[in-house]
């Protein structure tokens, strides 16, 4: 199956700025994919072109087949879109937004009526739908944009920063949504700066920084890519013995062993679910009794550092 979304060479200036800058990327039927970069990568500047909201200064993409700038109405016709900054400014209420949508998405009146209740109650607005728009909290305004979405039930979702300004609960539900949405066979694009959300969620992530794409695949490969990534921290019943901990650097995955203490080592390694029990092996045959082993896994913002050489809070000092 060819890429549903074939982005290629897409570039968007204001004045001097390449915004988002000779974009290539592809992605796939069935996927989410995490757009992920601090403030100002062009995450929100390529969605927006993407669905054909704005227009490219160069390049193109093609989604499901239709090229963004020839045909735009049949682009527009597999895209739902939760917008960063959601405006209803035409509508009264949360209830109106989402019925009207579930109108234009042709929903018949019957089926109508029933999901639009079925999505605000997902949502937790079912309650305040007949508040006026203008009175909602930054976070319902961006729960009842999400509803959006989940009544169109798209070919292709685009969510741009979909939890920011929504509490802890609200976020849980949001992404269990868009994996429940995933699963039903929507492609989604998620654009995000939270590292913990586009791990969670994607199945393939890119890290975009400056409107360029600087490297993207799986999280799981993209935080095995970090030589040396995984930790573990072995604490020893007795002091560890030279031999033991030479015996350790030869396994080909430990990059460094720190001698934390004299019964406490701490061992810098790649695949670390594969080498631990190997580990634990020796120890056992070379009775080397242990008091307590500890993992921990480099996250995404650990694979950010490595390939911008910023932390994300400094990429977004950096930027603003
Ligand atoms: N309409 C515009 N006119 C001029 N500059 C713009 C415009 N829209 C975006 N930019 C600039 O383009 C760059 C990319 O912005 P964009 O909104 O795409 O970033 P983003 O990755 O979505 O950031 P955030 O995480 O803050 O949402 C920024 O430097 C921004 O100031
Ligand atoms: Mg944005």
């Amino acid at each position: 199956m060819p890429p549903i979304i074939q982005i290629q060479n897409l570039t968007k200036k204001f004045g001097n700025l390449a915004a988002v800058d000779h974009l290539d990327l592809e992605i796939e039927e069935g996927e989410i994919f995490g757009l992920l970069g601090p403030n100002g990568a062009g995450k929100t500047t390529a969605i927006l072109m993407l669905a054909t909201v704005i227009k490219p200064t160069e390049g193109t993409a093609l989604v499901g087949g239709f090229d963004i700038r020839k045909s735009p109405d049949k682009v527009r016709g597999l895209l739902g879109i939760a917008f960063q900054e959601p405006k209803m400014l035409w509508v009264a209420t949360p209830w109106d937004v989402v019925n009207w949508h579930a109108k234009v998405c042709g929903l018949s009146t019957e089926e109508r009526k029933r999901r639009v209740k079925q999505v605000l109650e997902t949502v937790d607005m079912w309650e305040p739908r007949h508040k006026n728009v203008h009175a909602l909290s930054g976070g319902m305004r961006k729960r009842v944009e999400m509803a959006k979405v989940l009544i169109q039930r798209p070919k292709i979702a685009i969510v741009d920063e979909p939890t920011t300004q929504i509490d802890v609960v609200g976020k849980h539900k949001i992404w269990n949504m868009l994996l429940e949405l995933r699963d039903e066979g929507s492609t989604i694009i998620l654009a995000t700066n939270e590292l913990y959300e586009a791990d969670r969620l994607s199945d393939r992530v890119g890290i975009m920084h400056r409107g360029k794409l600087l490297v993207c695949d799986t999280p799981k490969t993209l935080k095995d890519s970090i030589l040396g990534g995984d930790i573990i921290d072995i604490q020893l019943e007795k002091d560890a013995s030279p031999t033991i901990v030479e015996e350790l650097k030869s396994f080909k995955e430990v990059v460094d062993i720190m001698q934390v203490k004299p019964t406490n080592l701490r061992l810098y390694l790649n695949r670390v679910e594969e080498v631990v029990p190997q580990i634990m092996n020796l120890l056992m045959k070379k009775n080397v009794p242990v008091n307590s082993i500890r993992m921990s896994e480099p996250s995404l913002d650990d694979v950010f550092a490595h390939y911008t050489g910023l932390t994300i809070e400094e990429a977004q000092k950096d930027e603003g």
